[in-house]
């Protein structure tokens, strides 16, 4: 039926001979012995990876423990300096993408690679050699079908890719890269863009993926996620193999504790400092906000709050809901079609973005590389971007060098970016360490209003907890904070009330002690919060 033939083989069933160098018959990928050096820093440090037919494989790690560069030596993508790839026991040197997909490797980026005026179907047969299979358009409609049953993978064919969800959308890659024949998938951090509920939907189809025979590698940085969908997990830490352990054998707090090399304060400490803060006077105001989507639609229907100085709220939601728009309406970067927006007394509704951010508004956006920072400058440079108008930072029009690097040297210390090194190249850094450098950055003005829309996303335990400690100190210092998430633990944890949007309204607020997961739940799918209440009091 299917072009790819992996061979069902449940992990474990080995029949390895004691001392044998034949590779066992259910290895799909082994990594052996690998090195990749990016001039001073040793990204990846003498690497050995095994991973079978038949298992979810996790790796996890701090941020820049090297897990993408890893990923990107099996894809293709680099060279090792040393050590040895294997795909289905024999040896590999791949010189591009181009053989490490003739070899079976399937790498699900979080950037898809979708045509966005293009169908489903159209997407899927892309790129496929003519006379091939599958060229047929309604050929891959009825395997799409058939994916959709068999993996969880269920999608229109006949949908356009703008009109899908970024989970739908990373169905279809899925999808994409099983007709080309992959028999190993590689996820980095594929949750990191998926809501709760989409997440758990591709644990489901990593799971009978697994059980089909496939090697499924998955990279994130939620311990939870990791804990539900491996069997095992290997620990990276500074570039080298902590230890392989199976899943089964091992809790969130021992991995937590393998990728950082100590025990977490963990985050309970917020309770008791909770009490030392002042809420102050109404700092940001946001009444009856309107704005449209990209697509020109409505996103942001008559959205009205305040925040006091100290205060966290929350926003929490299916993603897409209008919390980007809400933002970036708040920010400038976006039109508010009606409504105000007001920063103590002063009116700030669709001021330019720069005067917002100077009037004590910091942004922590959602897209740190499309509005947060420059991949192509170093880290002074990014580290500047907000200030290098003003004193110490320049002088008139020159900007004052000394103080550049002595104010990003700090920031790279306060917030421990790695490298620490204020001329290396942003688009160098891990992922978890560019979201430290425009957390560093941001907060470091004093603002008296945040916005913070998704700011752990992609960052590892270690870097969570530490920027769920800088937001809890910019709370005490009397920041009036608006915090968009949609990691409940995350809300709950830092915020005094949380409201939940729902296709560009709120639906109610509720205090993270009155937070339930039904209640939140409900609304989440567009039910009011005093429809809840009244059918419990009915
Ligand atoms: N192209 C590159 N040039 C220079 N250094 C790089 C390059 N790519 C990665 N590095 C460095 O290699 C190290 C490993 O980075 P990598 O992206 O593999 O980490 P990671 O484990 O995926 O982290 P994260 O969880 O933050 O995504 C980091 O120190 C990073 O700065
Ligand atoms: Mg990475």
């Amino acid at each position: 039926m299917t072009e790819h033939q992996p061979v069902t083989n449940p992990v474990g069933n080995q029949s390895r001979s004691a001392g044998s160098t034949t590779p066992p018959e259910d290895e799909a990928v082994a990594m052996l012995g690998i090195v990749k050096r990016f001039g001073p820093v040793i990204a990846n440090d003498n690497i050995s990876f095994v991973a079978n037919k038949g298992e979810v494989h996790a790796l996890v790690g701090e941020n820049g423990a090297g897990k993408s560069t890893l990923m990107s030596i099996l894809a293709g993508l680099y060279r090792p300096d040393a050590g040895e790839v294997r795909i289905g026991g024999s040896p590999v040197h791949f010189k591009s993408p181009g053989d490490a997909i003739a070899a079976g490797i399937g790498m699900v980026y979080q950037n898809f690679m979708l045509v966005d005026s293009f169908t489903v179907a159209e997407n899927v047969v892309l790129g496929l050699p003519a006379g091939g299979f599958g060229l047929r358009l309604d050929e891959t409609e009825a395997k799409l079908v058939d994916y959709g049953n068999r993996y969880g993978l269920g999608i229109d064919p006949k949908a356009t890719i703008w009109q899908l969800s970024v989970g739908e959308q990373q169905r279809v890659e899925i999808i994409r890269l099983l007709i080309r024949g992959a028999t190993t998938l590689v996820f980095d951090e594929p949750t990191a863009v998926l809501t709760p509920q989409e997440s758990a939907d591709l644990i489901r189809t990593l799971r009978a993926l697994a059980a089909e025979g496939f090697c499924v590698i998955f990279i994130s940085h939620k311990l939870d996620e990791v804990a539900a969908v491996a069997d095992r997990i290997t620990v990276l830490r500074h570039g080298a193999v902590v230890d392989t352990v199976k899943a089964s054998a091992t809790n969130r707090r021992e991995l937590a504790r393998m990728m950082v090399g100590r025990e977490l304060a963990g985050a309970l400490l917020a309770d008791a400092e909770l009490d030392r803060r002042r809420i102050g006077d109404v700092a940001l105001t946001v009444n009856d906000l309107s704005a449209t989507s990209d697509k020109r639609l409505p996103a942001l229907r008559s959205v009205s709050f305040e925040i006091r100085a100290g205060e966290t709220l929350g926003i929490a939601g299916v993603a897409g809901n209008g919390q980007r728009e809400l933002a970036e309406a708040i920010t400038g970067l976006r039109t508010a079609t009606s409504g105000t927006v007001c920063l103590g007394a002063t009116d700030i509704t669709n001021a330019h973005p720069r005067t917002i951010a100077r009037s004590g508004v910091a942004h922590v956006p959602e897209d740190r590389l499309g509005t947060g920072l420059v991949g192509t400058l170093d880290l002074a440079s990014n580290a500047i971007l907000r200030t290098y108008r003003r004193n110490p930072i320049a002088r008139g029009p020159l900007l004052m060098k000394r103080a550049v690097t002595r104010f990003t040297d700090r920031l790279l210390a306060d917030y421990e970016v790695n490298p620490a090194n204020h001329a290396a190249r942003l688009r160098d850094l891990s992922g978890g360490n560019q979201q430290k450098l425009l957390i560093a950055r941001e907060l470091a003005g004093e603002p008296a209003a945040i916005v913070a829309v998704h700011p752990t996303r992609g960052v590892d335990v270690g870097a969570s907890e530490a920027i769920h400690g800088v937001l809890r100190a910019q709370r005490t210092r009397g920041a009036a904070t608006l915090l968009i998430s949609e990691d409940l633990d995350e809300l709950i944890a830092l915020c005094d009330r949380i409201a939940v949007m729902y296709e560009g309204e709120l639906m109610g607020t509720v205090t993270p002690q009155g937070a339930d997961a039904e209640t939140l739940g409900l609304m989440m799918a567009g039910t009011r919060l005093d429809a809840i209440q009244e059918a419990v009091c009915a």
